[in-house]
Formats: C-alpha cells, structure tokens, sequence
C-alpha cells in the first residue's frame, strides 16, 4: 500500500526503514521524504511505525 501519495512511499519501504532503526516521523521525512509535500499521509506513517514497534 502506498502511505506517502506525492513521494511514491509505501508501508513496506516505511517498515524496512523501521527495522533499519528509524523511529520518528522525523527520520521517515530526513530519508524517505515522507510527509514533505502534501502532509496527507502523517498519520498514516505514524501507524505504521506503531505497528512496527508493537511487532517487535
Ligand atoms: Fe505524503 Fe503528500 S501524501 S506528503
């Protein structure tokens, strides 16, 4: 599923990133430029990351 329409991120790309230690929506914009255009898809890749983190 694609979280971040503009940039072209999906959950999967946000749950890889996760496991690769990013935990904020801070770091998810600094690498994947989640939430940098539109801001639509904050929270939704907050939930992945809460998901992510419930997971582990
Ligand atoms: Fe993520 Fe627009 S959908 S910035």
């Amino acid at each position: 599923m694609i979280v971040c329409v503009c940039n072209n991120v999906s959950d999967r790309k946000i749950r890889q990133a996760a496991d690769e230690g990013m935990t904020t929506l801070a770091d998810l914009r600094k690498h994947l430029d989640v939430g940098t255009c539109c801001g639509k898809c904050h929270s939704c890749a907050k939930q992945v990351l809460r998901e992510c983190r419930e997971t582990k």
